[in-house]
């Protein structure tokens, strides 16, 4: 048994989720979460609100609310979002609690006590006409990497790398437009330029990192790691547990990441077992950071530093990020509403068919386009056609013909014991998909096995030697069944909802989940349960409507 946790971005209590969030990261991470709960290994899923920094603060003054509104709001959105599509966190906590101050301000003490966090003053943009300083996003102008144009002055949207303001070419005030002046100002920094070597050797030995995130790493390492600021000017977030800095915040992503263990801490003490986050943060195991690509350099090299200094704590097993999703071929934009909202999408279709598209068609070593062409053909042709139609056809002509008993079957012919071999294999490629976070490798061999299944079907047909040959009509029922069930084991992770009721058509008591990875070989006799409809056909019309909603209005 091994014990895995499996961190998730925290998303920013800014806006509602869109697909771009769950292709990204939860829909991977909750496939990982479900699979290895199925093997038998202890998981222990988190992430939380991000609720503070500039994001949070300017989207508050747009609409005219206290952050704390806006992030309140959010958060109970996003928490309704993980029920209705079934993403099954431990925990999803926020950085608003009294925890994650605590645990923060441990970490900032221990860091600062070691030498790894100083003091310094440093030059900073100063708005004259709006009598501030500008932080991070306040700020905007030219890249000094890619040269685009719109920069903010945290990270570059294009080429992805973390930035400071007074780097930016050309920069001017987000609120008002004027270029500001320079003042300086008195923060802490971290002392990344002192993990440098130590990431680099630490990098260069992740051998199954996938590619995308181990070159965009160590590209950066090779060019070297600067010391960052970890505090800014500005009062909404975490403060500054040393004295004089009262007007001044600790920097939202040097808290944010540390929120994976200050979630950790508070699963642990809510389940009266305050020291079981430890099982999950030293010794054997082992933890994965489901992020997208944008993410990477604070999950790779400054997460990572920060537990190099803290000590005692595992370093991230895996960075499993992924790329980014467009939409009808375009680049997702939430300002310009080219974006599906995830709220929006629950209230007109189930989940399962997002996270059958999304898994099928995950950005996972490059980009990828969700379309609703796509999505409503993935619906119609694979899950209602191939998956749904197969089950359908069985459980009804069982039912119709056996008394809703799997059959007894006789001596198995090669072509049912071929079929057997087929599942078997297809547990098992999945399986090694899977625990390599390869997702859409991992679907398509489980479709694959619907698709022979329904060959074999087809080859055998039934409905025919029902009146012939009562014996091999049997045979194939028994044979289908068992590689339906082996279908709703290996489907679980991608689509927990259709397989859980697929599992009380086969007879089965309980949630699918504790039953477990494997063959699960039905039981001849075994009684079934009614047949029901898995997926429903879409209408054509559903990509046309969908399709004009995009870039309308607002969000
Ligand atoms: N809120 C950040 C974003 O949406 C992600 C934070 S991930 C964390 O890009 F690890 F820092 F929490
Ligand atoms: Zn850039």
């Amino acid at each position: 048994m091994e014990r895995i946790l499996v961190a998730v971005a925290w998303p920013y209590a800014n806006g509602p989720l869109h697909l771009g969030h769950v292709a990204g990261a939860y829909l991977p991470a909750d496939i990982f979460a479900r699979y290895h709960r199925a093997k038998g290994n202890r998981v222990l899923m988190v992430s939380g609100s991000d609720q503070h920094g500039t994001p949070i603060t300017i989207t508050a003054e747009q609409e005219g609310k206290p952050p704390q509104e806006i992030a309140a709001k959010y958060h109970a959105g996003f928490l309704d979002c993980w029920r209705r599509m079934g993403i099954s966190f431990d925990l999803f906590t926020s950085t608003g609690t009294a925890n994650h101050a605590r645990v923060v301000h441990d970490f900032f003490l221990k860091l600062l006590d070691k030498g790894y966090i100083y003091r310094d003053k440093m030059p900073l943009p100063y708005c004259a006409k709006c009598q501030r300083y500008l932080p991070d996003r306040y700020v905007e102008g030219t890249c000094p990497f890619c040269s685009y144009a719109e920069s903010r002055g945290d990270q570059c949207d294009k080429c992805g790398k973390p930035l400071g303001p007074l780097e930016l070419g050309n920069p001017r005030c987000r609120l008002c437009g004027s270029p500001p002046r320079t003042e300086d100002s008195e923060h802490f920094f971290l002392r990344l330029s002192a993990f440098r070597d130590q990431l680099l050797d630490w990098v260069r030995q992740q051998s199954g990192w996938r590619q995308n995130v181990l070159n965009f790493t160590q590209r950066y390492l090779e060019e070297g790691l600067k010391d960052r600021a970890i505090t800014r000017d500005i009062e909404w977030g975490i403060p500054i547990p040393q004295p004089g800095f009262e007007k001044k915040r600790i920097y939202v992503w040097f808290e944010a990441v540390i929120g994976y263990l200050s979630a950790s801490k508070e699963w642990a003490a809510a389940g009266k077992n305050d020291d079981g986050w430890a099982d999950y943060w030293q010794g054997e195991s082992k933890s994965y950071y489901f992020i997208g690509k944008d993410n990477i350099p604070f999950h790779t090299m400054i997460w990572p530093a920060m537990l190099m200094g803290y000590g005692g704590l595992n370093l991230p097993s895996d960075v499993p990020a992924n790329e980014f999703l467009t939409i009808e071929g375009r680049k997702l934009s939430t300002s310009r509403n080219w974006a599906v909202w995830l709220p929006d999408y629950l209230e007109r279709y189930a989940p399962d068919p997002l996270r059958y598209l999304l898994s099928a068609n995950m950005p996972e070593s490059a980009d990828a386009d969700f379309s609703w062409r796509e999505f409503v053909r993935r619906n119609n042709d694979e899950l209602v056609a191939t998956y749904g139609n197969l089950v359908h056809r069985v459980m009804t002509f069982t039912h119709r013909h056996f008394e809703g008993c799997v059959p007894q079957p006789g001596d198995l012919d090669a072509a049912s014991n071929a079929l057997l071999r087929k599942a078997e294999s297809t547990l098992a490629a999945v399986d090694e998909s899977l625990a390599h976070c390869r997702f859409r490798e991992a679907v398509r061999a489980a479709m694959s096995l619907a698709q022979e299944t329904n060959r074999y079907l087809d080859e055998k047909s039934p409905w025919k030697t029902v009146k012939t040959d009562r014996q091999a009509c049997a045979t194939a029922l028994f044979a289908s069944f068992s590689a339906i069930s082996c279908l709703k084991t290996v489907l679980a992770p991608f689509l927990p909802f259709s397989s859980q009721k697929l599992h009380a058509m086969l007879g089965g008591q309980g949630e699918v989940t504790a039953e477990g990875w494997g063959l699960h070989a039905v039981q001849p006799g075994q009684r079934l349960g009614a047949a029901e409809t898995l997926f429903t056909k879409l209408d054509e019309a559903v990509v046309a409507a969908e399709s004009s909603r995009l870039g309308n209005g607002q969000g």
